[in-house]
């Protein structure tokens, strides 16, 4: 057996957490073993690799520190829970993987593809997510979504130019590989992105029976 590994990506505020857990009570339901993880973390030392990664600090992060940061932490994901999940059969659902790499410290921050792939290959080495959903969403309306919810994380706290870079990011990439994305429309009702939802869910439940 080797497993269905689905990612769950869009900007916070996007519905991922909510969605991640409607889709896992479908799967669910349907007798799958479903696992929940999210990234960065994931894990007891990836969790503190994310607080790392989200503390606001009067010290400035290089660039390159938070992507290795970034894959550090994948790196004990993939090794802890990911792969061990995927070898046993099960659903993985993962809020975030190497997507988010590519939109926030791609796109967001300004590293080239080239820098990301490199890292992607060296701690991942041919595995990439069987099907990845973009919650899309107009900047603004994500950020009041999160807004909503308290203190800002050092990611949040950019401004609206890295918020817009990140989204493009995640579009392109979804249009360079429609097989593997499809794109929610996250600014809709949760009703309504739930219905969108739901015409995934044949096609997630055939993929994950194999
Ligand atoms: N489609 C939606 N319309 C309105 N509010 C939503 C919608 N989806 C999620 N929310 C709300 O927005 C907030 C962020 O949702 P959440 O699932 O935590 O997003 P994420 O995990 O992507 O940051 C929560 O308060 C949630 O209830
Ligand atoms: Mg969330």
């Amino acid at each position: 057996m080797t497993g269905l590994f689905i990612t769950l990506e869009g900007p916070e505020g996007a519905g991922k957490s909510t969605n991640r857990e409607y889709l896992a009570e479908h799967l669910r339901a349907q007798g799958l073993d479903v696992v929940l993880s999210r990234e960065p973390g994931g894990t007891p030392l990836a969790e503190r690799i994310r607080e790392l990664l989200l503390a606001p600090s009067d010290e400035p992060m290089a660039a390159d520190t938070e992507l290795l940061l970034v894959f550090a932490a994948r790196a004990q994901h993939l090794a802890q829970v990911i792969r061990p999940a995927l070898a046993r059969g099960a659903v993985v659902l993962c809020d975030r993987f190497t997507d988010a790499t590519y939109a926030y410290q791609g796109g967001g921050r300004g590293l080239s593809q080239e820098r990301i792939a490199t890292l992607e290959s060296f701690v991942q080495g041919e595995l990439r997510p069987d099907l990845t959903l973009i919650f899309d969403l107009p900047v603004e309306v994500g950020l009041a979504r999160a807004s909503a919810r308290g203190r800002l994380d050092r990611f949040e706290q950019e401004g609206r130019a890295f918020f817009d870079a990140v989204r493009q990011a995640y579009l392109q990439r979804a249009e360079a590989d429609p097989q593997r994305y499809r794109v929610v429309d996250a600014a809709q009702s949760l009703a309504e992105v739930q219905v969108q939802l739901d015409a995934l869910l044949p096609e997630l439940l055939e993929r994950a029976r194999g």
